[in-house]
């Protein structure tokens, strides 16, 4: 698309429009310092007193009008005998009624919509019958529902049916299911999914290849998961099985590209298995989701959702697919109870993702990956306060997805990692095997896990590492100066050659690229220097032909660099990028990079305008903000 139909609109009549207004609710900070009462400070439920085990849904997809109707049973088990309430999550939903479910005539139970803090929605309290019968909610979703996406055909590679996905982590559940929207709740589930296009339903539970020609598709989900495991995905959707236990679910048009990127997938479940113990969960499959899907990949148990944008044609970018299977242990099996430790989920599955990546793709590949992501904490934890560089983050966050951060995931693998250098592998190895089978399906905190680290691994080998350096790990800012950097000579060469090349001894043409993998040219784009020349960036792209790779993520490090650089080249490929991916990895570093330059405000709010509407909620949120967009409602 020519650049002038971008800048068309003038940004001041979109900066312009009035704030909308506010509802009245109380804030996160006042709530959390008038609720004592909140066990966890991201949920309403009270799980103490009673606890939901069981879920079963029933839920009518209703395209046309972006909403699911149905309802939702809730068995429970009430752990303080004269508690009469039950109180869950709720955002943006309708509740109809509240039944109990057994034979009498009268059997509506009372309810209400009780607190509303910003952010976290509305606690739903039920009074509960005394027999302690299952109770029934029917209600229906909001088309804004944050935890659903609803796609029309255009916006699907078919082009032929809608599509629906659902991201629950991390609070998110709750705005498509009326539940105890904790991580340190588990239950299991079952549900039927009624529809009524050629689309076919999938949860994050027991699958399978049949189509069901009168639109009811029913699942099981046996193993208890918390609310943000449960995922809905409808529509065109093609199966094809590529191993024992891995099936790949994707729009036809991918399917065949799928299953031959992510084909090492069984070797990563058997390399994990040798490590730490027998996969739980049966069947663990992939769906492959539209591009505006906001993440690399969601854990969604038996089911992994992945961005098609790590289809690079040649499997150098799975070790996401390794990530996604890695959390089957460390977060779908034990899993952090509060948000706040949240890198008991991503520290250890980054950990993870690495001993698989290198057990299916070799060292050199790990060791590569470990560079970067290394490279990438630095530079992350430049911008962040002392505390916000602490594994165990003090600070009370109202929304829990700021405690996903490089230090949650990067600086929480290379702890473990330094506790495997410590006492070697075979002893940490042992010791990560018999952590899973202890806590297998509970919920803990960070204490819990050094607790355990203390009593099975550091009083065994006091010798070789102590709690003192376990404290500084985690209650200190920054890498600690016992921790040696991962490095690699693929990229001392590399660092080498562009030397040289900034030096004008090497031509461009003679930079050795011929053998280069993925991650040796996201190394090359990254070692360049801040500021080049157009003859330089033009140069660049003669040679490598950077600004058409299809590979999201050299693509990513290239159209930065245009964008820092101003190399109009790039700026259609920019538009095409932006306009076409919702990974907000991807995209939300190129707007902040636009936004740097008074000059790309234009550009970015009109490039940003013509791809909102095909982009996740959670994308939305963050990106507004970036580029200063202001809703009109
Ligand atoms: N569980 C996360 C995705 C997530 C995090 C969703 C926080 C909502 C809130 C998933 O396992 C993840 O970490 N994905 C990464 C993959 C990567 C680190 C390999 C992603 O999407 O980029
Ligand atoms: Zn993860």
């Amino acid at each position: 698309m020519p650049l002038k139909f971008l800048l068309l609109l003038p940004i001041s009549l979109i900066l312009l429009t009035a704030c909308p207004q506010k509802k009245t609710s109380q804030s996160f900070q006042s709530s959390i310092q008038s609720s004592q009462s909140r066990l966890d400070p991201h949920s309403f439920s009270r799980h103490d007193q009673v606890k939901v085990t069981h879920l079963e849904l029933d839920l009518k997809v209703k395209f046309k009008h972006k909403i699911l109707e149905g309802f939702a049973i809730l068995n429970y088990q009430r752990l303080t005998p004269e508690v009469n309430q039950l109180v869950l999550d709720s955002r943006d939903l309708k509740i109809k009624r509240v039944e109990m479910v057994n034979n009498s005539k009268n059997n509506q139970l009372n309810w209400r919509m009780g607190e509303t803090i910003e952010g976290l929605g509305t606690a739903l309290v039920i009074d509960l019958p005394k027999d302690n019968s299952p109770i029934k909610i029917h209600y229906e979703t909001m088309p804004q529902a944050s935890g659903l996406q609803w796609l029309t055909p255009e916006q699907t590679s078919e082009k032929t049916q809608p599509f629906l996905f659902s991201q629950s982590q991390t609070i998110h559940a709750r705005s498509w299911i009326p539940i105890q929207d904790t991580p340190s709740v588990r239950l299991t589930y079952d549900a039927t999914i009624r529809v009524k296009n050629d689309v076919k339903a999938l949860l994050s539970a027991d699958n399978n290849d049949q189509k069901a020609i009168d639109g009811v598709y029913t699942f099981g989900m046996k193993q208890p998961i918390p609310a943000y495991l449960i995922a809905i995905a409808v529509g065109d959707l093609q199966m094809q099985q590529i191993s024992k236990h891995v099936a790949i679910y994707a729009e036809s048009s991918i399917l065949e590209a799928a299953a031959y990127e992510f084909a090492v997938t069984e070797n990563m479940i058997s390399a994990t298995e040798a490590l730490y113990g027998p996969y739980r969960w049966g069947q663990y499959d992939l769906l492959i989701l539209p591009p505006s899907f906001p993440f690399g990949g969601m854990e969604n148990p038996k089911l992994s959702h992945i961005t098609p944008t790590i289809i690079a044609g040649d499997r150098s970018l799975d070790s996401l697919i390794a990530h996604e299977l890695a959390h089957s242990w460390s977060g779908n099996l034990v899993t952090n109870s509060l948000w706040k430790d949240a890198w008991l989920n991503e520290g250890f599955t980054s950990y993870i993702e690495a001993r698989i990546t290198e057990a299916v793709h070799g060292q050199d590949r790990m060791q590569m990956e470990a560079t970067l992501v290394y490279q990438s904490l630095i530079d992350s934890m430049k911008d962040m306060s002392n505390d916000e560089q602490k594994l165990i983050n003090p600070i009370a966050s109202a929304d829990p997805d700021d405690y996903f951060t490089s230090v949650t995931y990067d600086k929480g693998r290379f702890f473990l990692e330094w506790i495997e250098q410590q006492v070697g592998r075979p002893v940490f190895d042992q010791f990560l095997n018999q952590y899973f089978n202890h806590y297998a399906f509970k919920s803990i905190e960070t204490d819990d896990f050094v607790n355990y680290l203390n009593q099975h691994l550091i009083k065994q080998h006091s010798d070789k590492v102590n709690m003192n350096q376990i404290d500084i790990w985690l209650n200190q800012p920054g890498m600690p100066d016992f921790f040696t950097p991962p490095k690699t000579n693929r990229f001392i060469k590399i660092d080498q050659q562009v030397n040289s090349w900034v030096n004008g001894q090497l031509t461009t043409e003679k930079i050795m690229s011929q053998n280069w993998t993925t991650q040796e040219w996201l190394h090359f784009l990254r070692a360049l220097p801040g500021e080049m020349t157009i003859e330089q960036m033009e140069k660049l792209d003669a040679t490598f032909g950077f600004t058409n790779r299809k590979n999201s993520e050299i693509a990513h490090d290239w159209l930065l660099i245009s964008i820092n650089n101003q190399y109009q080249t790039a700026y259609a490929r920019l538009i095409d990028y932006l306009s076409s991916i919702g990974r907000v990895k991807l995209i939300k570093p190129l707007y902040q990079a636009l936004m740097k330059n008074s000059d790309l405000h234009n550009f970015a709010m009109n490039v940003y305008l013509k791809s909102r509407p095909g982009y996740h909620n959670i994308a939305i949120k963050q990106i507004d903000e970036i580029v200063g967009y202001v809703k009109t409602e």
